[in-house]
C-alpha cells in the first residue's frame, strides 16, 4: 500500500470494497482506535427511509436504492466538520457509481479499498446470511458474485489506498492501516505518532 501524502489533514476516511470485505467491522475498530465516530452509509439509508435495504431492493428495485444511496452520501459528507472526524463505510456498490466517486474526490477525502479474494468474500457472506447477521439482496451463486466483483474491482482500484484483508484479523488490518495512512487522532497524515 502506498504511503499517505505528507502534511495533509482529513475530516474523514472512507472504506470501500465488496460485500463481506469487513468495511463495518474494520471501520468500527479503526474509529475506536482513533476516537473518531464511525458511520455506515447503509444504516443512514435505512434510518432515512425507515425500512430495510432488502425491502428497498425488493419493492423499488436497485435504481431507486442507488438514488437513495447517493442522497444519503451527499447528506453525510455535507455534515463533515473538522471537529467531528468520521470513519465512513460505504455499501459495496456505492463506489461503483461515478456520481459518488466524483463527490468524494471533489472533497479530497481519502478512500481505502479493503481487498479480499472473491471466493473468500462469498463464503463470508453466505455464513453471515445463514447466521442471520446480514441480509444480502445481491447474493446468489459464486459465479454471479465473482462476475460482479470483477466489474466493481475496476472502480475500487480508484481508491487512494488498498489494504489486503485475506487471512488477517481486524486488529491486524487496523494496525496496518494506521501505519500506511500515517494517521493521528487529529486527522493529520504524514507524521508518525
Ligand atoms: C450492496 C452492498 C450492501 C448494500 C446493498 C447493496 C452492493 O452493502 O449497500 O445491499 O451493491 O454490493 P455491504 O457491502 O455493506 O454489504
Amino acid at each position: 500500500m502506498a504511503s499517505a501524502k505528507k502534511g495533509l489533514r482529513t475530516q474523514a476516511i472512507i472504506l470501500i470494497g465488496f460485500m463481506g470485505a469487513g468495511k463495518t467491522s474494520v471501520g468500527r475498530a479503526l474509529g475506536e482506535h482513533l476516537g473518531w465516530k464511525f458511520e455506515d452509509l447503509d444504516d443512514r439509508i435505512e434510518q432515512r427511509e425507515q425500512r430495510k435495504i432488502a425491502d428497498i431492493f425488493s419493492k423499488d428495485g436497485e435504481a431507486v436504492f442507488r438514488r437513495l444511496e447517493h442522497e444519503a452520501l451527499n447528506e453525510l459528507l455535507g455534515e463533515l466538520s473538522a471537529h467531528e472526524k468520521r470513519i465512513i463505510a460505504l455499501g459495496g456498490g456505492a463506489f461503483a457509481q461515478n456520481r459518488n466517486v466524483g463527490l468524494i474526490k471533489s472533497m479530497e477525502i481519502p478512500t481505502v479499498f479493503l481487498e479480499a479474494d472473491p471466493r473468500e468474500l462469498f463464503q463470508r457472506c453466505k455464513k453471515q446470511v445463514a447466521q442471520r447477521k446480514a441480509e444480502r439482496p445481491l447474493l446468489r451463486d459464486l459465479e454471479s458474485f465473482s462476475e460482479l466483483y470483477h466489474v466493481r474491482e475496476v472502480h475500487y482500484r480508484k481508491a487512494s489506498f488498498r489494504q489486503q484483508t485475506s487471512g488477517k484479523t481486524v486488529p491486524q488490518i487496523v494496525a496496518e492501516l494506521i501505519q500506511a495512512l500515517l494517521l493521528d487522532r487529529d486527522g493529520r497524515r504524514g507524521k508518525q505518532k
